[in-house]
């Protein structure tokens, strides 16, 4: 539709009719759909219905194509529905959870599993995803670690950025697009605590320097709509932080399309105590700038009165009505208002073996490597027994992996069986998954207990670990141990796990542990025990053949942690890019006194940021630098050599980061600043170069002007965050 025509439309519309547009309605509505927050009576009428501007959760072509005719045709001017639904990790066929695509450091990888996905979705009616979640995270507490693709910005942002390319493609009105949706705006990744929905306390310095770049990618990359997060920001939740949704978002980032609140996050600004009533939410939210209600009655019981009674501007309306017809008009709905519903590209396009073996190259590219001593990987066959809950455990898609169907995912065991390099691989589940004391309450329902003799599963697993030459564990976490209001106070593994770690090293040494799960762990058991550690996440649909591939040599390990692996949950939150402190220690923990350090833990992580292991192993020559000092106009050039010393091909990530050794404010002692990943045979070299310019060394100083200051800054490069592989230059 041509602007004028809309700008019409929006002429013509009632005041309720544009109200209507302001509203999304929860799938359930229809009996449709899964409920991805606390369903509740919204005291809806079935006129509100008839006026409504989205659907979340409701998919099928078929479906969708039926509820889109009925509802056009009763809407006064035809309006059609926007559909919305959160395909974080892929629809149908699922991807690796984005912690673990975080890993790939590879932002073109990553941007094919989103239009893959964006394909699948697409065709089953969808429009808009809520993906990407660009909240850097630090602390392994909050269960929506697995969402996130990690601990630094600048991944997160290129990984951002990636996926809204992806789903959006170059138009969003060609086939297979979907409008991409940045949350959660701003900060929900540093919950105080690690407890979801809780408060956050970032200074206007923090946020800056180390929240928002990853949304600004997103942005700057063209997403369409943005999505307010639950927390308070300053003690003022984002739904109703007009400083941060017009300030911030709209003037600073430039950000001009919808802004739609989260689930039912208006209701929820009474028990924030920031609205004494609905109504008063309701013009809160609005002025804010909060376009689209979620899933609640705020705008749909409140705005119209509220606008009667001369409190709320009919222009407030207009402009939040303008933004939402705008967005239908860029999917090009009016046209064409079932989109790409398509039930023989369903057919076609859901599970196909190309999205499937691109589902497995990621899930492949994800796995980090953590430890692997005597070269217990790669295997050679059969030499292995593979006990554990993961053996044969079908829930290897994240948590928000809500359309797919656990039946389509290949288990580690099923993989075995079809592998002709380990088709008689004898196996045993050995311990249940979860404490039987420990329920987990799942997103949907209570997780069902295994229904496992426990001692007969462990005596089972000990005699067959006792006659392998090898033994590979197969532990983790539950998915639902992660994902939305999944914290979790305790990050060690399971009692009944680390029992069956214990009693199987009794008899067999040689133990390689495949790690499952959506969060970084304490493993302290698994680096003491086990001679190998393969961290393989939540691989998705493929995760079987993607793990048994790895274990084979198939494939070789080169994921990098996109978060570091805490020493325990005493060191949260952590994260590579701090402050030194004015007395900063490395040593034993046991041993200084007068030192930012605990007495009873190291500062350090178990694993750090950026670190991953391969089959191989690559030497890096010190650096060379093209001048030892670079004006504000001009750069210098940071070059190592990489060499595969290793007997097999690999693909190393060379990171390059920066410190600023001295400025106006406290400096990171290394921010990661630029990657390359090289691939490389036996006894090969390659020359990897990072050129380093102004725009890196900026920073916000004293009066948040974000620029450069002369001085000496430290370059690094390396196989992951502790390198100190340097060499420093100065900014004249
Ligand atoms: C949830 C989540 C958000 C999701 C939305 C819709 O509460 O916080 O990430 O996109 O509701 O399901």
């Amino acid at each position: 539709m041509k602007e004028a025509e809309l700008r019409q439309l929006l002429h013509d519309m009632t005041l309720e009719e544009k109200i209507g547009q302001l509203v999304q309605l929860p799938g359930y509505f229809q009996n449709e759909g899964a409920v991805t927050g606390p369903a509740g009576d919204m005291g809806l009428t079935q006129d509100d219905l008839r006026l409504a501007g989205s659907y979340l959760s409701i998919i099928g072509a078929e479906k969708i194509r039926k509820l889109q005719t009925e509802f056009m045709v009763r809407h006064p001017h035809h309006i059609p529905l926007l559909f919305m639904a959160d395909i974080i990790n892929g629809y149908r066929t699922v991807f690796p959870i984005p912690l673990a695509q975080g890993c790939t450091f590879d932002p073109e990888l990553v941007k094919e599993g989103a239009s893959i996905a964006a394909r699948e979705a697409a065709a089953a009616g969808i429009h808009v995803t809520f993906s990407p979640m660009a909240d850097l995270v630090r602390d392994a507490r909050w269960g929506r670690v697995m969402e996130s693709t990690g601990e630094d910005p600048y991944l997160n942002g290129q990984m951002a950025a990636a996926m809204v390319r992806g789903y959006q493609g170059d138009s969003l009105q060609e086939k297979g697009h979907i409008a991409a949706c940045l949350k959660h705006f701003a900060g929900y990744g540093a919950p105080e605590g690690g407890r979801d929905y809780n408060n956050v306390e970032l200074s206007p310095r923090t946020l800056r320097e180390d929240y928002l770049p990853a949304y600004q990618a997103a942005v700057d990359a063209g997403c369409e709509v943005v999505m307010t997060s639950f927390n308070t920001l300053d003690r003022i939740p984002s739904a109703a932080n007009e400083w941060l949704l017009k300030e911030v978002l709209r003037k600073e980032m430039g950000f001009s399309g919808m802004v739609i609140s989260d689930w039912n996050a208006l209701q929820e600004l009474l028990a924030h105590g920031i609205a004494a009533d609905q109504k008063e939410a309701a013009f809160i939210a609005l002025r804010a700038g909060v376009d689209m209600d979620m899933t609640s009655p705020i705008y749909t019981r409140n705005l119209k009165q509220l606008v009667e009674e001369g409190k709320v501007p009919e222009h407030w309306i207009d402009e939040s009505t303008w933004r939402v017809l705008t967005l239908k008009n860029k999917l090009g709905l009016f046209e064409r208002p079932f989109k790409d519903a398509d039930e023989e590209d369903e057919k076609a396009l859901l599970l196909s073996d190309a999205h499937r073996q691109a589902a497995r190259d990621c899930a492949e590219k994800s796995f980090v490597l953590l430890k692997n001593k005597e070269h217990m990987l790669p295997l050679q066959g059969e030499e292995a027994a593979f006990i554990g809950p993961y053996v044969d455990h079908q829930s290897l898609n994240g948590a928000w992996s809500i359309f797919a169907d656990d039946q389509d995912t290949v288990t580690v065991k099923t993989a075995l069986s079809r592998h002709p390099k380990t088709k008689n691989v004898l196996t045993a589940p050995g311990c249940p998954i979860n404490d039987p004391d420990q329920p987990v309450m799942g997103f949907q329902q209570p997780v069902s207990p295994d229904s496992l003799d426990a001692e007969a599963a462990l005596r089972e697993a000990v005699s067959l670990a006792k006659e392998a030459k090898k033994v590979v564990l197969c532990l983790g976490e539950h998915r639902e141990c992660t994902g939305e209001a999944a914290s979790r106070g305790d990050i060690t593994l399971p009692q009944c796990q680390l029992r069956l770690l214990d009693e199987v090293v009794k008899v067999n040494q040689n133990i390689i542990v495949v790690l499952f799960g959506g969060r970084p762990l304490d493993i302290r058991p698994l680096k003491e025990k086990a001679k190998t550690i393969l961290m393989a996440w939540l691989p998705g649909t493929e995760g079987g053949n993607a793990v048994v591939r790895t274990l084979l040599g198939e494939s070789n390990p080169s994921g990098k942690l996109s978060m570091c692996f805490p020493y325990c949950v005493g060191q949260l939150p952590i994260h590579y890019n701090h402050l030194n402190t004015g007395r900063p220690y490395h040593g034993d923990c046991h041993a200084g006194r007068f030192g930012s350090k605990y007495q009873d833990i190291p500062n350090e992580p178990l694993y750090p940021f950026g670190y991953g292991l391969s089959y191989t192993a690559f030497d890096y020559s010190p650096i060379r630098l093209s001048a030892d000092s670079m004006t504000k106009q001009g750069s210098v050039t940071a070059t190592v050599t990489v060499t595969n010393t290793g007997d097999q091909p690999g693909t190393e990530t060379v990171q390059m980061y920066l410190r600023d050794l001295a400025a106006s404010v406290a400096r990171p002692v290394r921010m990661l600043k630029g990657f390359q990943k090289v691939t490389l045979n036996p006894g090969e070299s390659r020359e990897v170069s990072f050129t380093v310019t102004e725009d890196m060394l900026r920073f916000y100083d004293r009066s948040m002007q974000y620029v450069s200051e002369p001085g000496d800054f430290d370059v690094f490069i390396g196989p992951d965050s502790r390198t100190e592989n340097t060499a420093r230059f100065t900014l004249v």
